[in-house]
């Protein structure tokens, strides 16, 4: 995800924090640090040559066959070239947030990389091999040349909502947040978004989060296999926009339950 997507990932795990896990949260973010800023720290990092080695931490490129074949698989999918992926990426960083002989830059570090791999495992591009992602699908979106990929990432949701400042990160959280409790996502969160938050098993549940987000590849990102060169700013975009606020809503709630799991042992998602 771009900036949207992120920081409102963050601002609705941070309304579902148990007291505990909040403290925790904050002693391990900057001083004037907020936990938006904080979670999309892992992409700058990504792109500087110190943070090189983090790039293929960003996704799993699912080797399946959409939109005949949607399928996650760990041990055919992750050893991108030695170098892991975002289910081993988050199985590590959720080890090392844990880990007490680690210095605080690096538990610091760890929790950066888990606000911001919970979001991206639930873009469904960020679960697939095909066309590297949509990075390689050009199309049009509103008249601009563009590739499948960012318009998934970032384009579609500022189509509809603008750029991402702090008052509309706020607005879509508030709206996301009252779909989770009482609105179209309640039954969906309570009985799905919550069954799998045992850090413990995070190779498990991390799996099951990539194949959620895949499935949506067949389902809708990739059901039409002649993309290129289509504009997507129509029908194509009005459809993913359910997708989308879904996925973000999604990554927030999973993310203060696993974080909640981390710290106090219990999901805190009552
Ligand atoms: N680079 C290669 N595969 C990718 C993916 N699925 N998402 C983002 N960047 C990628
Ligand atoms: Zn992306
Ligand atoms: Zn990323």
């Amino acid at each position: 995800w771009g900036f949207y997507g992120h920081k409102t990932v963050a601002l609705l795990a941070s309304r579902y924090l148990l007291p505990e896990t909040s403290v925790f949260v904050q002693t391990y973010l900057y001083r004037g640090q907020s936990i938006m800023d904080a979670a999309v720290w892992a992409d700058r990092y990504a792109h500087i040559p110190l943070g090189r080695y983090s790039k293929t931490w960003h996704y799993i490129d699912a080797r399946d066959d959409p939109p005949r074949v949607c399928e996650v698989n760990y041990d055919r999918d992750c050893a991108v070239a030695g170098g892991g992926c975002i289910i081993s990426a988050l199985v590590n960083m959720t080890a090392r947030i844990q880990d007490e002989s680690l210095p605080w830059a690096q538990r610091a570090q760890a929790l950066r990389f888990i606000l911001h791999f919970v979001g991206d495992i639930h873009q469904p591009l960020h679960t697939e091999h095909k066309s590297l992602g949509g990075n390689r699908i050009k199309v049009l979106f509103h008249g601009h040349e563009a590739n499948l990929h960012s318009i998934w990432d970032s384009k579609i949701i500022e189509a509809v909502r603008g750029r991402p400042t702090e008052r509309g990160i706020i607005n879509l959280t508030n709206e996301l947040q009252d779909r989770i409790e009482g609105g179209e996502y309640a039954t969906e969160a309570k009985e799905n978004w919550k069954s799998c938050l045992n850090t413990t098993a995070a190779e498990e549940c991390a799996l099951v989060w990539a194949s959620g987000a895949n499935k949506w590849v067949c389902d809708y990102v990739l059901k039409d296999e002649d993309l290129e060169g289509k504009e997507l700013g129509g029908e194509y975009a009005e459809g993913a926009v359910p997708i989308i606020e879904k996925s973000i809503a999604q990554a927030g709630y999973r993310l203060a339950g696993w974080l909640n799991m981390l710290v106090v042992g219990k999901d805190g998602l009552d």
